[in-house]
């Protein structure tokens, strides 16, 4: 079972594809974000330097929900994907987006693309990996986002998945009461406040208000992972999670992972 504490529409909150446009400008205005590495591109990259030794020509990437900063866009094009798409459903994000990798090195195989994680304008079996960090809880169904990744992937793919996975944890009940307050306080007036301060923009202002957002239990992503046709090669909650693996309470904390990183192969 999943919690979905999506809300149904709040007058106050842009809709999903709007909503990340001024979190994700107050992000870029702070300085040295831009490509900065956050410990899960780190974990990425070092996933890719794992599973991909021969970097000459690795195919082609999806980078699905890339965000403004299109980091893991980049990880894969420098890692040795020929062709590297980001897609995002948000028009600042991609327009973010698309200037960093402009100015950033060994970028020549970079696009960005405007679509939904649900329905992606590509042809079945045209990819060689897909990224899915952060953003298949942000849809209105998960499921059929990893469905539709496994539908764009090659035979023998990979699929990157990193998902909330803290549902009945005590990072669950913070967010639920955190959304009560988003009943309250617009969210204009919360950014106007703290949209300045990382951790508030980035990690409260985005789950109190974010329209979209489920809760899993990793057994249950297991679950519709293996439903779409792919098949877990490793999993492991991320690094980002500093609580895992604590003596005391890790586990109460942030329950199967704050994000559970998923390895999928198709087939
Ligand atoms: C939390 S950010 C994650 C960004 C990036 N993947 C990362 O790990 O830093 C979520 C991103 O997913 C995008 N998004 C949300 N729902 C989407 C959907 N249905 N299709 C495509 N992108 C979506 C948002 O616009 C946002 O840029």
């Amino acid at each position: 079972m999943a919690t979905n504490l999506s809300f149904s529409r709040l007058w106050h909150v842009p809709p999903i594809e709007k909503f990340y446009t001024s979190l994700h400008r107050a992000t870029s205005e702070r300085e040295s974000v831009h490509d900065a590495p956050t410990p899960t591109s780190i974990e990425f990259r070092e996933f890719l330097k794992r599973r991909y030794t021969d970097s000459n020509d690795l195919g082609r990437a999806l980078d699905v929900g890339c965000g403004a900063t299109g980091i893991h866009t980049l990880s894969c094009a420098r890692h040795g994907f020929r062709d590297v798409c980001g897609v995002d459903l948000n028009h600042e994000s991609l327009r973010l987006a698309r200037g960093i990798a402009a100015d950033s090195p060994l970028t020549a195989g970079i696009s960005h693309v405007n679509a939904s994680a649900l329905v992606l304008p590509f042809a079945s079996e045209s990819h060689d990996l897909v990224v899915l960090l952060g953003i298949i809880h942000h849809t209105p169904d998960p499921k059929e986002a990893v469905m539709e990744a496994s539908r764009v992937l090659k035979e023998g793919g990979k699929v990157y998945i990193g998902v909330y996975c803290f549902e009945k944890s005590w990072f669950d009940w913070i967010i639920r009461v955190l959304r009560c307050f988003s009943f309250i306080v617009p969210f204009r007036l919360s950014q106007l406040c703290f949209s300045k301060i990382a951790v508030i923009n980035d990690f409260f202002l985005d789950h109190m208000y974010v329209p979209n957002l489920w809760l899993f239990k990793g057994k249950d992503v297991a679950t519709f992972i293996e439903q779409a046709g792919l098949t877990i090669e490793d999993q492991w909650p991320s690094t980002f999670d500093r609580f895992q693996g604590k003596r005391f309470f890790g586990k109460s904390i942030t329950g199967d992972g704050l994000y559970r990183i998923f390895v999928c192969r198709k087939g």
